[in-house]
């Protein structure tokens, strides 16, 4: 016999997402579905997956276990968010109200609003500030599944402040439950006191910035806008290389607004994701599905900027690619933590089938964040995360929209919303 101090009996639908991990083209649309399902965790570790009578043979419950009746609801694997931004401070509703009155994203940018409004909130911000505000967002995070999320630096643009963003980070991830996997982004934008120095900043990047958030260990991932007036593919190229020798797991914002060639570059030096993609071209595609790099795509991004153009989700898989989707959750592109949104913005605007969005918000969620092996499915040996809605199938996740069906969130076999609230 084996003991768990977590039971879930009877799950109506069990969606498990079980590998093999990533998945491509046709194993995107299993979900790994089990009916009637029991689920049981010891010490945040799933022992247990299966029908009742063999539950009854095999498992034991240690004193004290904690049951849940799931005869109503529907499980899934916790969503895993392997895109945000999410140690930022003020607010961008202003700039919000200009591109209601027809200003575009790139229009606020070229005249110094956009990411450089975000830059000067968050260096007057202390690290307390960001400290609570990245703790209340987790918070919601949570209540809407997420219960892993990827977080980048980014608006602090020097030494300094992108400490303080990931320092604020790394105490957040301590305090919650959610696991939070720091990206350093400072090449995110360039600061306003290099406007003109660009390769005077690169450098700062390379001989300093980058080694001394190395040498801190603050963060796992080395992200990097590359974008038309950002950073080129060249430069992009070096920072990278930079990174890579300072220690760290590449991830590139690639062919957002333009085509660069951000993709191609992404599979060519083996990056963990290439994300966004919205213009992305077919031989960008090509190469990223015939390579180990997870392909991210952000339709709250679309939705958010209200844009015509998507990326080519479809197109993406047909060639193979490892599709995930995430939140992009940052103040100017995509004010969306709900990675239930993402998921039904997956099947209205990329026109992925609710199976597709499934996996890739869990299991491919958790490959672009090479946290594969623990968290995104349900499978014997990883993680109990684990969501429990209250929809008749799986289906209605998607099928019903504006309100949030998820019930209880079992985070590492521990219940962190219980009825739809933080415990
Ligand atoms: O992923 N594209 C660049 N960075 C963010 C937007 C950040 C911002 O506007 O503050 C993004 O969309
Ligand atoms: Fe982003």
């Amino acid at each position: 016999m084996i003991s768990a101090d977590l039971i879930v009996q009877n799950c109506r639908q069990l969606v498990t997402c079980r590998g093999p991990i990533p998945k491509r083209g046709l194993a995107l649309r299993d979900v790994g579905l089990a009916e009637k399902a029991w689920i049981a965790s010891s010490k945040g570790e799933i022992i247990f997956i299966g029908k009742e009578k063999a539950f009854r043979q095999s498992v034991r419950a240690v004193r004290g276990a904690v049951r849940i009746d799931a005869s109503g609801l529907v499980g899934l694997p916790g969503f895993v968010d392997s895109h945000t931004h999410l140690p930022f401070a003020g607010s961008r509703v202003k700039e919000f109200r200009l591109r209601l009155q027809g200003a575009t994203y790139l229009e606020l940018a070229k005249k110094g609003m956009g990411i450089q409004t975000t830059v000067r909130a968050t260096r007057r911000a202390t690290k307390g500030e960001l400290l609570s505000l990245c703790l209340t967002r987790l918070d919601r995070m949570m209540l809407n599944g997420a219960t892993t999320v990827e977080a980048k630096s980014g608006y602090g643009l020097n030494l300094r402040d992108e400490i303080k963003q990931l320092e604020a980070l790394k105490e957040a991830a301590q305090l919650h439950p959610v696991d939070v996997v720091p990206t350093f982004m400072g090449a995110h934008d360039i600061p306003k006191e290099y406007k003109t120095r660009k390769g005077a900043y690169i450098n700062l990047l390379m001989d300093k910035i980058i080694p001394e958030v190395s040498r801190r260990k603050l963060a796992e991932f080395f992200d990097i806008f590359c974008e038309e007036g950002v950073y080129s593919v060249e430069e992009t190229r070096r920072l990278v290389e930079a990174a890579r020798r300072a220690g760290f797991k590449i991830r590139i914002h690639a062919d957002e607004f333009s085509a660069l060639g951000g993709a191609e570059l992404a599979a060519e030096v083996g990056a963990a994701s290439a994300d966004h993609l919205i213009s992305i071209t077919e031989e960008g595609i090509r190469s990223l599905s015939r390579s180990e790099t997870a392909v991210t795509l952000l339709p709250s991004v679309s939705f958010f900027l209200m844009l015509e153009k998507k990326a080519p989700a479809r197109r993406l898989i047909a060639a193979g690619a490892a599709l995930n989707l995430a939140s992009d959750f940052n103040p100017g592109s995509s004010m969306v933590g709900s990675m239930l949104f993402v998921m039904q913005l997956g099947v209205y605007l990329l026109k992925l089938s609710i199976e597709e969005a499934l996996n890739a918000v869990t299991a491919n969620g958790a490959y672009a964040l090479r946290r594969h092996e623990s968290v995104g499915s349900l499978e014997v040996g990883k993680k109990m995360d684990l969501l429990l809605c209250d929809v008749p199938d799986y289906p209605s996740l998607v099928y019903e929209l504006g309100w949030n069906p998820i019930r209880h969130v079992i985070k590492n076999g521990r219940v962190v919303v219980r009825d739809g609230r933080r415990v």
